[in-house]
């Protein structure tokens, strides 16, 4: 029997990227073992967002090239493959500077694994970063009947055509696909008949989604989830990750009628201040953003909301970084990331000569983080004394609990049987911990 070590970095979409592979190549024979000292095949899922994720890379694989030496002088050699958004980045260039790799392969090409490590086992090493006409999900087994995750990810969408000016996703994903409705139709009833309750659409940029639907039309992310939210036995439906110019009406009426749909929405909005949007490309002003929540927040008024901010962009001077806090304070995130800019090559900011000072970006981002956190506290706080239906999707800090998550996304502990590993029940919150809540079931049972 053969082994796969599957290391995934990044976003969500990698995650479910590493499942579909580790699925192809279980029809190949191989296991997965989270042991990579066992492995005969090891596949690094990489991340390129920012340089200390692209460079987790080549501090991996250092230390991996013991492993590597060792079974090849045991006889037993085994095989590295690099996927994801760094092998699309550097192609070659991971095959020139580690000696180890045999096989770098990019986002749209998983298909062709198994190919490739044949390849690799006659000693061929191979670089397979094009862009295929056609798509990879055409080409992957379907899912099988043994995933059994109480949520599972679904994606519906890959590739960005945005261009913000600090973002390596469209270099890296290429250009937006939707799947087809059917498509995600058919992957979604196979999730949930494999024992998924919730189901979480993915996309570099999911509400851009608009993919063939079965009347010959082209349905919007809205619509998409009206169809998911009618499959018998789903419960939840969540996505990510969303771009503010493309909340539209049928998305925001989605929100307002589709109850399985959950109130929880990640925005990013990168900045509060109207010069560093522009300079970004992000091609909406932080008033746009204010309106867009006001209108979801009608639609859905217990909405709570995420979003993602960069500081330190480059030219972002003090007074943009205050309009940063100003609308974070405005919106009341319930959660939301914050991170420093970092400057990636082949990318229209990473060549400004007006770069943020390293110690600026590290006081601003502790400052905004500070407030993200007391946000963070205050949302959770106001829901002890509530009850709230759990999905409870692992076991907990301490034996005889499990751990799940609220409509709100908010990591809820509480004593449970192992039963109900896997389904929703009510929860009386009853203590604020710093990352999560802890309660008691309630009598009213399981669903
Ligand atoms: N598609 C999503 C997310 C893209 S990456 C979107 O459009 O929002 C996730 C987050 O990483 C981004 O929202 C952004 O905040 C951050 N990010 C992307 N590039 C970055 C860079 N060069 N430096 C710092 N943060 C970055
Ligand atoms: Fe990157 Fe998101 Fe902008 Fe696309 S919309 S370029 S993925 S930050
Ligand atoms: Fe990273 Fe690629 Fe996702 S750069 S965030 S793994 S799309």
């Amino acid at each position: 029997m053969k082994k796969l070590h599957v290391k995934t970095y990044g976003c969500q979409m990698n995650v479910y990227d590493s499942i579909r592979m580790a699925e192809l190549m279980a029809e190949e024979g191989y296991v997965e073992t989270g042991d990579v000292d066992d492995a005969d095949l090891v596949v690094l899922n990489t991340c390129n967002i920012r340089e200390k994720a692209a460079e987790k890379l080549f501090s991996d694989l250092g230390r991996l090239g013991e492993i590597k030496a060792l079974r090849a002088s045991a006889g037993s050699p085994v095989v590295f493959a690099v996927a994801g958004c760094v092998a699309q980045a550097e192609g070659g260039e991971i095959l020139r500077r580690a000696k180890d790799v045999e096989i770098v392969i990019g986002p749209q090409s998983y298909h062709r694994l198994p190919a490739l490590v044949e390849g690799a086992m006659l000693g061929r090493r191979a670089v397979e970063t094009d862009f295929p006409a056609e798509s990879k999900f055409d080409h992957l087994p379907p899912r099988p009947a043994t995933t059994r995750a109480a949520s599972a990810y679904l994606s519906v969408q890959e590739g960005c055509d945005k261009f913000c000016s600090f973002c390596v996703v469209p270099y890296t994903r290429g250009s937006e696909y939707s799947r087809p409705v059917p498509d995600v139709l058919a992957e979604a009833t196979r999730l949930v008949a494999s024992g998924a309750r919730e189901i979480v659409l993915l996309g570099q940029n999911v509400n851009a989604y608009h993919g063939a639907s079965p009347d010959d039309g082209d349905w919007g992310l809205g619509n998409l989830i009206r169809a998911v939210a009618e499959i018998p036995g789903i419960a939840r439906i969540r996505y990510m990750t969303s771009h503010p110019n493309d909340v539209d009406d049928e998305l925001t009426a989605a929100h307002r009628d589709v109850e399985a749909l959950m109130p929880f929405l990640h925005l990013p909005v990168q900045s509060g201040s109207d010069r560093v949007l522009a300079d970004m490309n992000r091609r909406h002003t932080a008033a746009d953003y204010r309106r867009t929540i006001d209108r979801l927040r009608a639609a859905r008024p217990d909405l709570a909301l995420s979003s993602d901010f960069i500081v330190g962009f480059p030219g972002e001077s003090d007074a943009d970084f205050t309009a940063s806090l100003e609308l974070a304070r405005d919106i009341g995130f319930a959660q939301a990331f914050s991170f420093k800019y970092s400057a990636r090559p082949g990318t229209p900011a990473a060549t400004r000569a007006d770069q943020v000072p390293e110690p600026v970006k590290t006081a601003r981002l502790q400052e905004l983080q500070a407030l993200l956190a007391v946000q963070q506290q205050r949302f959770n706080a106001g829901f002890v004394g509530r009850t709230m239906p759990v999905l409870f999707d692992k076991p907990g800090r301490h034996p005889g609990q499990l751990g799940g998550r609220s409509p709100w996304l908010q990591a809820v502990h509480a004593e449970a049987p192992e039963s109900l590993l896997g389904r929703i029940a009510e929860v009386a919150v009853a203590e604020l911990r710093p990352n999560s809540l802890t309660g008691v079931l309630t009598t009213r049972g399981a669903a």
